[in-house]
């Protein structure tokens, strides 16, 4: 397939966009158009907000949003608003939720708020010089950003620290600005970035005026990049839950001793075992990333930030905990969240607004909190349907309206099946199977 290479494809509209893509990839079949408009929102100005989120779009894609009632945290209660396509994640989440509000709730706390950043830098010379060269540059960083940070530092924010970081044992001739930062409720990319950048400009400017430098050491600082970091350790939150090992006893779990050792042993087995501990984390992030997207974060930096935390002691392991002391169960997760409830898509996004309203309109803190939880009560409720009944039992459950739509199965169709099904394990062919043999009959 020879296909032409477009330009100015970007300076096209939405309509010229469209017909190309259809003249090139689909023979000029005006069923995609059709399909493409059917996914457009009939207010046209709420169409143009989305249209302009991103370059190019032809479209809107849709993606669920369900919400998860009767989370208790810290004592209060919250619906949570989660964005995900996979069936069973809601239904998990409501579960652990309602579990949890009969003992006590979740707990959650915020350990540290700090965000990261680097000037990436070489330079060829004494570092003894360059040391006392950031010393000095130190009050010049801060009078150069003056104008970055005056409405952070108003919300109690700005730069904390800007350390210089000798990285040429591991790489040479570079260097690093490690700076760190609060960002208050924002998540906080572009100001940390516009202060990086300027740091980089500091550094390359005053290099020149700094006289201690030979003049082959002042023409050897190269700027490589300034960027903040996704991994923020320091920006930690816990949730948690406990209660007495009795307790745990339910319609489901009969025998509260035995339910607790397996699952404590199944933690035990995500901490050392590398295999288990990612599809264990990949849990916990259902229950993250829902309510990140639901709440405008970027959930590719969450992830990317959680999962360098997962592996920070040189192994990937398990993001949550478990322990029974004292014939308490204790259930606990760290997780490095760096999120905002104000800038970015939060004032713009119509669901977004929707989601934080809906939390009561947390601050940045709360929402970590919250986020932690939906994570946690996630990961319980995966350990517990794999300890006892196995996961399949629910998630086929949740699974059945999307095998019945690819059926396209009639209204008594799928009473029949979920009567049948009720009792039975569900799987793509017996339903397949079920349905076909109706229809025979019919
Ligand atoms: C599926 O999306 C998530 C689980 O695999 C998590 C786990 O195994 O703990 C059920």
């Amino acid at each position: 397939m020879i296909m032409q290479i477009v330009n100015g494809f970007s300076k096209l509209s939405k309509a010229q966009k469209i017909n190309w893509l259809v003249t090139q990839y689909f023979q000029g079949d005006l069923s995609v158009v059709s399909l493409l408009k059917s996914y457009w929102n009939t207010d046209a100005q709420l169409q143009k907000l989305h249209d302009e989120f991103i370059e190019n779009t032809v479209t809107n894609f849709y993606l669920p949003l369900g919400v998860a009632p009767n989370f208790i945290i810290n004592n209060k209660t919250y619906a949570i608003p989660m964005v995900i396509e996979e069936s069973s994640v809601v239904a998990a989440a409501s579960n652990a939720a309602k579990f949890w509000a009969k003992r006590g709730g979740f707990k959650a706390t915020v350990l540290s708020t700090e965000k990261i950043g680097n000037v990436h830098f070489t330079f060829k010379g004494s570092k003894e010089k360059l040391v006392t060269f950031i010393d000095k540059l130190q009050p010049i960083f801060r009078n150069r950003t003056a104008e970055i940070t005056r409405n952070m530092e108003k919300r109690g924010g700005g730069i904390l620290k800007i350390d210089l970081v000798d990285k040429t044992t591991e790489l040479k001739d570079y260097y690093q600005l490690h700076a760190t930062f609060d960002t208050r409720d924002s998540m906080g990319a572009n100001f940390i970035n516009s202060c990086l950048e300027e740091f980089a400009t500091v550094l390359r400017e005053e290099i020149f005026k700094h006289q201690d430098f030979s003049t082959s050491e002042q023409e050897s600082l190269e700027i490589i990049m300034s960027i903040l970091s996704n991994y923020v350790p320091n920006c930690l939150v816990r949730a948690a839950v406990t209660c007495k090992v009795d307790d745990l006893k339910s319609a489901e779990i009969k025998n509260p001793i035995e339910f607790a050792e397996k699952f404590v042993q199944a933690v035990r087995i995500a901490e050392i075992e590398t295999y288990r501990a990612v599809t264990h984390n990949k849990g916990i992030m259902n229950g993250v990333d829902a309510v990140v997207m639901a709440t405008g974060n970027d959930f590719r930096a969450i992830e990317a930030g959680v999962h360098a935390f997962a592996a920070k002691d040189g192994t990937y392991t398990s993001l949550s905990h478990a322990e029974i002391k004292d014939d308490q169960f204790h259930f606990w997760v760290d997780l490095p969240l760096a999120l905002g409830t104000v800038g970015g898509l939060t004032n713009l996004h119509p669901m977004v607004k929707f989601a934080l309203e809906l939390l009561g309109k947390p601050n940045a803190n709360e929402l970590m909190e919250i986020i932690a939880v939906a994570g946690l009560a996630q990961n319980f409720a995966a350990i517990k349907s794999l300890t006892t009944t196995g996961i399949q039992q629910g998630h086929m459950k949740m699974h059945l309206m999307n095998i019945l739509n690819q059926l396209e199965a009639n209204e008594a169709e799928r009473l029949a099946v979920e009567t049948h099904f009720n009792e039975r394990t569900v799987s793509h062919r017996s339903v397949v199977d079920f349905v076909e043999n109706l229809r025979k009959q019919s």
